[in-house]
């Protein structure tokens, strides 16, 4: 997410000229490609299968589970939503039976890490049952951001690290086994990891990375819109770092990327950021050219289902559309390792 958090009205002029983040140039691309079905592989084996989308109740979340519920039937893949409990989570999932997907609802609390175990273990019972093909990807899409309260997780975590890392940890660690191989993982960053020249004009905060353990620590829970960003950042970065762990240590035939859908202003993600800043941010979604929902919900669904992406891997790094390199230091052999094990620690903590 690059949500300006302090002067959004300067986004104004520059949105102008682009339509997301700018970065740095178009070095690391490697491929374009389209969602059109024409330019879609017909025999996609993970569209033949079952895919776990997390957050499907929220803006992307649910733009991605119409989208591959919506696709002709020999492209269209069961879906597992897990979601808050509520209506807006039975709402998605009628909706996506409506469009013809086989569709299962598992209410799930992601800052609750009991909670998470229990969804996955309800997940596993469903895919044993056979009431869905079996599970071929996993799309980490839930995430948080913005609290300026000192969230602090049922399991005593920092919120923000809580739900958009250690929750999805625990979630894939329960389900690794569960995956058919070939299968997928995609998790969502966010480029506010790193600090360029438009996010710092924004006032958007970068990660300023940290032990783990101390990432985690309601002491480090937000009590300003800067550190709230802060916390969002490292929270992003820490899902690069574990991508690249989680390669190296999944079965070969399970492959990990990391999508990024572009800067959605005005998503349920600035739902704390206060009515001034709201009010900016539908002003700004507004802007022809701006990402949405509506627009990288697809081009998610198709980094998880389509043929076209089937070199991802290494927690390759997509924007919207196109292969990114990411920045020097988010790569880090030494880090990558510290954040398992850490990760380990707290999930056994909050057994
Ligand atoms: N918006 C952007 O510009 C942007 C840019 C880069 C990356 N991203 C990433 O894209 C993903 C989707 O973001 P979005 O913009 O679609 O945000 P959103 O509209 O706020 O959706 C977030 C989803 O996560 C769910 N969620 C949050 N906390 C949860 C919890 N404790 N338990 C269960 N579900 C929970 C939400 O459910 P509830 O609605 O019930 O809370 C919602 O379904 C996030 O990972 C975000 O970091 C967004």
């Amino acid at each position: 997410m690059c949500a300006p958090e302090q002067r959004p009205v300067l986004a104004l002029p520059v949105l102008r000229q682009t339509d997301d983040c700018p970065d740095r140039g178009d070095r690391g691309n490697v491929e374009v490609m389209t969602t059109e079905p024409a330019a879609r592989a017909a025999s996609s084996p993970i569209a033949a299968g079952t895919v776990l989308i997390t957050g499907p109740t929220g803006s992307l979340g649910r733009e991605t589970a119409l989208a591959m519920a919506r696709r002709p039937a020999p492209e269209r893949p069961d879906l597992l939503l897990l979601g808050r409990p509520g209506a807006g989570l039975e709402a998605i999932a009628a909706e996506t039976r409506l469009a013809g997907a086989t569709a299962h609802a598992i209410g799930v609390d992601l800052a609750r890490l009991g909670d998470v175990r229990t969804a996955a273990a309800r997940a596993r019972e469903l895919l044993a049952s056979e009431a869905l093909r079996p599970l071929r990807a996993i799309v980490a899409n839930a995430g948080v951001t913005g609290s300026m309260t000192r969230a602090v997780t049922a399991d005593g975590y920092e919120r923000t690290f809580a739900v958009n890392h250690l929750a999805h940890a625990r979630l894939i660690g329960d389900l690794l086994d569960a995956l058919a191989e070939p299968a997928r993982i995609v998790l969502l960053g966010s480029n506010t990891y790193y600090e360029n020249a438009f996010r710092r004009m924004l006032g958007v905060a970068p990660s300023d990375w940290r032990d783990p353990i101390e990432l985690a620590s309601p002491e480090r829970a937000p009590s300003s819109l800067r550190e709230a960003g802060v916390a969002y950042s490292n929270s992003k970065l820490a899902i690069i770092y574990y991508a690249h762990e989680l390669q190296r240590r999944a079965p070969a035939g399970v492959q990990v990327s990391v999508f990024e859908p572009g800067w959605m202003p005005s998503t349920g993600l600035s739902r704390e950021m206060g009515e001034p800043v709201r009010r900016a941010l539908a002003a700004i979604a507004r802007i022809p050219g701006v990402s949405s929902p509506a627009k990288s919900g697809p081009m998610l669904a198709a980094v998880a289902l389509d043929a076209r992406w089937a070199q991802l891997r290494d927690g390759a790094f997509v924007v919207k559309s196109k292969e990114r390199a990411v920045e020097p230091f988010a790569v880090d052999p030494a880090r990558e390792s510290r954040l398992w094990e850490a990760t380990a620690e707290l999930l056994e903590r909050a057994r």
